[in-house]
């Protein structure tokens, strides 16, 4: 069996490296090819993780780049059918919620090749996000829908998709983060990497800010409304502030780099996994607007905040360590002292957040592949 196996942009890497190294497992009778839209491109967007996650050059790069919605998607339809007729393979494997994870999957059910789509199901039931809508029809096509909390079979359940499809296989990403743990460095090491050394007394508590969803960066009033909150944050707490390309691109847009010079908030360019994941463990507080985010401080039973009115992981507020914060400056401000006054929720780990979920998305996929072939005449 052949399955081409999809990546795009940096969260998409560390869902596929626990995958690719399942499908290795001699029982699968799988071989993988390895697929690279460049959705991201920066080195330290993507190259730089290649090496940690122990991620093999990809058989095909196909390059697209930054466009919008309806550019990037097409382009990589476009560049994909072709890799889908050069390779013929028994199916395709696409993980999360990105632009291309939609475009790959519809390219490859159009040429009748059966899609697995992991980390189906969530439901953030806002439209207005474009992740949402990636979700919601991918999940639509795919063969296989392999869920990463409850929630998420509930949810295809209810949107009409068989029993029998879904896998609740537990968090792949998770699989990442415990195996890459003993490897992260910390805070102060990674400070004193990037010249920030004084910035923080070893050990002091520091909170930890992601921010890149368009609906809080593409839009000046709340940019400005949130980055304002942050500064006064750093008044209480210290603030580490990884700067994604979108956030810094638009914060020059919008005239708005001067909230930035804050003595007791530092921006550091886009962080390495390990750096990251060194940040996240040892902060008193993470507070972003990502999906991925919500769930590592929850394995790693850290206090976190999101800085948005839904989530589409609700099992890391019902039972891991994330609150939802909204947008609100006063209610953030509140909730962060609350925080560093009492220490926050540690909350515990979600079913089967426990390193193997990508061996169990193998084991599905090695059944189905088997129970394919006997059916054939
Ligand atoms: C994308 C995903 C989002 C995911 C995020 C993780 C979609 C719709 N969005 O958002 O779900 O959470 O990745 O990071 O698929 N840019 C660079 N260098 C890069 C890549 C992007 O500078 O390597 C800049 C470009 O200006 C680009 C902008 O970031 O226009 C946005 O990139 P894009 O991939 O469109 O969306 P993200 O905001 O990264």
């Amino acid at each position: 069996y052949r399955i081409v196996c999809v990546i795009a942009a940096r969260p998409n890497l560390m869902k596929m490296a626990p995958l690719l190294h399942a499908f290795q497992a001699p029982d699968t009778q799988v071989e993988t090819l390895l697929v690279h839209t460049g959705q991201h491109y920066d080195a330290d967007m993507d190259t730089q993780f290649f090496s940690t996650l122990g991620l093999s050059e990809p058989d095909f790069r196909l390059q697209v780049g930054s466009a919008s919605h309806a550019v990037q998607t097409a382009e990589v339809m476009r560049r994909f059918e072709p890799v889908l007729e050069q390779t013929a393979p028994t199916a395709v494997l696409v993980v999360g919620d990105v632009n291309s994870t939609l475009a790959c999957a519809l390219t490859a059910v159009k040429q009748n090749i059966p899609v697995l789509h992991v980390e189906a199901g969530l439901r953030s039931f806002d439209r207005a996000m474009p992740e949402e809508i990636n979700r919601l029809l991918t999940d639509q096509i795919s063969e296989l829908l392999f869920t990463s909390e409850a929630s998420g079979t509930s949810n295809l359940l209810r949107e009409g998709i068989a029993a029998h499809r879904i896998h609740f296989v537990g968090n792949v990403m998770i699989d990442t983060l415990l195996r890459q743990l003993p490897n992260a460095p910390t805070a102060s090491a990674i400070l004193g990497q990037a010249n920030l050394a004084g910035f923080l007394p070893a050990g002091a508590p520091y909170a930890l800010l992601t921010l890149h969803r368009p609906a809080n960066v593409d839009d000046p009033q709340r940019l400005r409304a949130l980055m304002t909150a942050m500064v006064r944050l750093s008044d209480d707490v210290p603030v580490l502030f990884p700067l994604h390309p979108r956030t810094s691109g638009m914060l020059k847009q919008y005239e708005l780099g001067h909230l930035l010079d804050t003595p007791r908030l530092a921006c550091l360019p886009p962080q390495s996994y390990l750096h990251m994941l060194g940040l996240m463990k040892h902060a008193a507080m993470v507070l972003t607007d990502s999906g991925g985010v919500q769930e590592e401080t929850t394995a790693l039973r850290v206090p976190c905040l999101t800085l948005r009115d839904n989530t589409e992981r609700p099992v890391t507020v019902s039972e891991g360590s994330n609150a939802i914060a909204g947008r609100d400056p006063a209610v953030i401000l509140a909730l962060c002292r609350d925080i560093l006054r009492y220490g926050g929720k540690a909350g515990r780990i979600p079913q089967y957040w426990d390193g193997h979920a990508a061996e169990r998305v193998a084991a599905a996929t090695s059944n189905w592949l088997q129970s394919r072939r006997e059916r054939r005449p």
